[in-house]
């Protein structure tokens, strides 16, 4: 005699009916695609550390991200990889009314209307140094200054025309400062501000710092970014930015980080939660397919669908362009 309570599979056992297991399914709108803009504006350079992944100038962005467009891509994030410009202690370059992001945002307002734009606010990319931050003179981070000049660096951008700021830095107090340099300059009402809040130090950023040339050039980031067994200091980094003004909540990476992801989930329940697939994660699921371990879009679609089974709402992906042929709608 069989148990009523131990048969499961005649709920799973049509294509449909697995469908149906899911609290969310995965839907092309939860797909934000990084895109690299570098400062030749003819740039199309192939990242050799992120299989498929270019950097772009502004004069290609039309040819590319056109046809995503067309398959129904609603959201990018620009990261800016300024290869001539002049790096120094603070970042100057990073809101050069010339630089590749405020050219690029402009540029991809006016091609496609639709598209919402996020833009990645950090100051590593433009420092000489390489850090995320100001430093003092014996290397560590000085905070008030950083704060002040992402600010500075946010309100640029969101007055160039990105819909979305995010803080990728993870200095104290930044979202706190983004916030009101948004409120001065009558933009808090147009422009979202999505954190990276539970950021933590990985060796899953290796492919994207070869990406937008980004490595710091003495030391490592272990004293802005959360150690990866700190559960504790990212429950309260996601309590202070929803407290500081976050729009978004986000975890980075994804997937050694699902109960974090679950963890937002609950302290954030109110918020969008956005994760970050991140590059060296991307790299290793394009690797193990090409090595034979799995299907790429089995594995592609497991790991995406753990993220938001876990909570995610939103999910930076560079697997966005194939997500677009994948999904239905
Ligand atoms: C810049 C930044 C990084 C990533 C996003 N913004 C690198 C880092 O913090 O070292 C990582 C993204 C990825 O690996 O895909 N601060
Ligand atoms: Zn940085």
């Amino acid at each position: 005699m069989v148990e009523i309570s131990s048969i499961l599979q005649g709920g799973y056992a049509h294509p449909l009916s697995r469908e149906w297991q899911g609290k969310r399914a995965l839907t092309k709108s939860m797909f934000m695609y990084p895109l690299f803009i570098t400062d030749d504006p003819d740039a199309h350079v192939v990242i050799p550390s992120l299989p498929g992944q270019c950097r772009w100038g502004v004069n290609k962005l039309q040819e590319f991200v056109g046809p995503l467009v067309q398959k129904g891509l609603k959201s990018v994030i620009l990261f800016g990889v300024p290869l001539t410009c002049e790096k120094d202690a603070r970042g100057t370059p990073a809101d050069d009314a010339n630089g590749p992001v405020i050219l690029a945002i402009k540029k991809l307002r006016s091609l496609f209307p639709d598209l919402f734009i996020a833009v990645d606010v950090c100051l590593c990319e433009y420092t000489s140094h390489g850090h995320c931050g100001v430093l003092n003179d014996d290397g560590t981070i000085n905070t008030p200054p950083s704060v002040a000049r992402l600010a500075e660096v946010s309100v640029a951008y969101a007055q160039a025309g990105a819909h979305c700021v995010a803080p990728s830095d993870m200095m104290d107090g930044r979202i706190k400062a983004i916030k009101q340099g948004l409120i001065d300059s009558g933009l808090a009402n147009k422009c979202l501000l999505m954190s990276y809040s539970a950021k933590f130090a990985s060796a899953l950023y290796g492919p994207f710092r070869d990406a937008a040339g980004s490595a710091p050039s003495f030391g490592n980031r272990k004293c802005y970014q959360l150690p990866p067994q700190a559960k504790g200091l990212a429950r309260r980094a996601i309590k202070r930015d929803v407290n500081e003004g976050a729009d978004i909540i986000m975890v980075k990476p994804g997937l050694p980080y699902l109960d974090i992801i679950a963890d937002a989930a609950e302290l954030a329940a109110d918020f969008p939660l956005a994760v970050y697939q991140v590059s060296g994660e991307y790299a290793m699921v394009v690797a193990g397919a090409n090595a034979g371990v799995y299907d790429l879009k089995t594995m592609a679609f497991e790991t995406t669908e753990s993220l938001v089974r876990a909570g995610a709402t939103l999910i930076l992906s560079y697997f966005t362009p194939q997500f677009l042929d994948w999904l239905e709608a």
